[in-house]
């Protein structure tokens, strides 16, 4: 029988505090990619509004409802939306702040969407005007079928304007 090296002896307590560490931490890191995974919402399209409800001077506010059929026990998800008319067609945004997550509002009087938290300000297409919200308002997947608003529970690049 060979004598086993040291440098070989080393290179195997090496390998193995390697392998052990990639598996401590590997492993709750693959489950929780497959956690998420698994509990991912599929893509689902809701109406919002009638074309014929919206304009392009003011956003009109909305709520629609999100099935979470993937979740046990039938869930719902009510999100708040703006939607306006622009020269490519409807414009649907979240109303969401993107500082803290508060619900932002259209101000009639001063012509801006503001946020009552920490005093955030965002243009009538949703887009960041002043204030700590790092960035705008998200824009909706939407799709206009027959005359009716629809989104889907995604958000693309803001491109409209
Ligand atoms: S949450 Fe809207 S400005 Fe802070």
């Amino acid at each position: 029988m060979k004598p086993v090296r040291r440098r070989t002896l080393l290179q195997a307590a090496i390998a193995a505090i390697a392998g052990l560490v990639t598996l401590l931490v590997g492993g709750p890191l693959l489950a929780f990619f497959a956690d998420a995974w698994r509990r991912r919402q599929p893509r689902q399209w809701v109406k919002v509004c009638d074309l014929a409800e919206l304009n392009s001077i003011e956003p009109t506010h909305f709520r629609v409802v999100f099935k979470l059929d993937h979740l046990q026990g039938g869930l719902e998800e009510v999100r708040g939306v703006y939607a306006i008319l622009t020269d490519k067609g409807p414009l649907v945004f979240s109303n969401v702040c993107t500082h803290m997550h508060c619900s932002v509002r259209w101000l009639a009087w001063r012509q801006q969407i503001t946020c009552p938290c920490h005093g955030g300000f965002y243009d009538r297409w949703g887009q960041l005007i002043g204030g700590p919200p790092p960035f705008s308002l998200p824009v909706y997947e939407m799709q206009v079928r027959e005359g009716e608003v629809f989104i889907a529970n995604a958000y693309v690049a803001r491109n409209y304007l």
